[in-house]
């Protein structure tokens, strides 16, 4: 067990990496960051920042040896610069959960030769396997770069009849799946922890909606049948097991209409999805994530109120820093700013959880407090 008092070394300084040690620190722990970026948003709540590339040897060494175990917030990490971490200090989740989760073709294949459910998809590294791989599909599907997506980039949706060098030469990426598009009913995630014991617990599914690939707000509870959110959760704690899990996971799902479920995607680590935990539940994602690789005993997950949680993305900021009068005046809405300095367009600088009696007051509750804002930025305001 590494105790209260000791030093959690965190690689990746964004967002996740942020509020990450905001709990820890809340928890009597310390904590060493490793982030390419000066103005990382971990930065200035972090004991030690290390400035270095995700692979600069010598900053690996300095961050493990500052740290009595070590974690991520990030995917895209060489799992050959975790591993020498490893060699000096304990890494949960292990090097090899993360080299799995991180490349889309090593994922699919573990998903599917493990037997768990997800869609049809064929590894394409070429416009000529492109083209055998459009004809084994009847309808739309979607070519996903095997190495570096998230936020939907890297991703081009295709149709039937496209041509497969076009399609190849505008992707412009060296390797991809091309999956079946997915007629789903709901998108779903469920964030499990694992202990070194091999004991899960799974917060209860969350309802996430995606806009141009990118998450633009979560629900909680999700909406579903009692059935479908057993199968999910009992989903999610089995490829956990199956992964030898130590640490947090989020599985991304699809809700297909008659209630089956397909797995999208893991991350080995606090997820987006997860934030409303925070106030929604009585341990959030970032506390269960660092009493997982702490071993200590996992905190309940029980919710305490309904809650959704929205995106703030940069587009917010075209005009300048938006006016937060109308979400600080919600009652039960808490803002979350991540102190990044430059917005842009699709980048997550912070987001709003509005707690409420039920989560359709919440969405309403929401929609409405960002309308202005949104309106102020020449944004049309979000769907209910
Ligand atoms: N096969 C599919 N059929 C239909 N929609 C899909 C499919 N794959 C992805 N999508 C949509 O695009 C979104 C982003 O896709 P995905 O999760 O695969 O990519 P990502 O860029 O890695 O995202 P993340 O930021 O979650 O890592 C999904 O949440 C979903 O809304
Ligand atoms: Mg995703």
């Amino acid at each position: 067990m590494i105790p209260p008092g000791k030093t959690i070394g965190i690689i990746g300084g964004g967002q996740l990496g942020r509020m990450l040690a905001l709990t820890a620190r809340r928890m009597g722990y310390r904590i060493a960051v490793l982030d390419p970026e000066l103005a990382c948003p971990a930065g200035p709540v972090a004991d030690l920042v290390l400035t270095a590339p995700f692979d600069d040897s010598k900053a690996l060494r300095r961050l493990a040896e500052a740290s009595d175990v070590v974690t991520y917030e990030f995917e895209n990490i060489p799992a050959e610069s975790l591993r020498q971490v490893a060699s000096l200090r304990p890494v949960f989740p292990d090097p090899a959960v993360l080299h799995t989760c991180q490349h889309r073709e090593r994922e699919k294949q573990f998903l599917q030769s493990s037997g768990f459910p997800c869609p049809k998809f064929e590894v394409v590294a070429s416009a000529s396997d492109l083209g055998t791989a459009l004809k084994k599909f009847s309808g739309k599907t979607r070519l996903k770069s095997s190495a570096f997506g998230y936020d939907g980039k890297g991703q081009l949706a295709l149709e039937p009849g496209n041509d497969p060098e076009t399609a190849w030469a505008q992707a412009n990426i060296p390797r991809a799946i091309l999956e079946e598009h997915v007629p789903f009913v709901r998108e779903l995630s469920v964030l499990v922890a694992r202990n070194a014991q091999g004991r899960s617990l799974a917060f209860p599914p969350l309802e996430n909606r995606h806009t141009a690939g990118i998450l633009e707000r979560t629900v909680f509870p999700a909406r579903l049948t009692d059935a479908v959110a057993n199968d999910a959760l009992a989903l999610a704690r089995r490829i956990a097991d199956k992964l030898g899990l130590v640490g947090l996971l989020g599985v991304e799902m699809f809700e297909l209409p008659e209630g089956k479920i397909l797995v999208n995607e893991l991350a080995p680590r606090v997820h987006n999805s997860g934030h409303l935990t925070v106030e929604a539940c009585h341990t959030s994602q970032f506390e269960q994530q660092i009493r997982a690789v702490c071993g200590l005993p996992f905190g309940m997950v029980a919710p305490l109120c309904p809650a959704a949680m929205f995106n703030l993305l940069g587009d917010l900021w075209t005009k300048g820093e938006p006016d937060w009068s109308p979400v600080l005046a919600l009652p039960g809405g808490v803002l979350h700013l991540y102190g990044k300095t430059q917005a842009r367009p699709g980048r997550k600088m912070g987001h709003l959880t509005v707690r409420a009696p039920t989560p359709e007051d919440a969405i309403r509750l929401g929609t409405e407090a960002l309308a202005p804002i949104r309106q102020s930025a020449g944004l049309p305001a979000l769907a209910l």
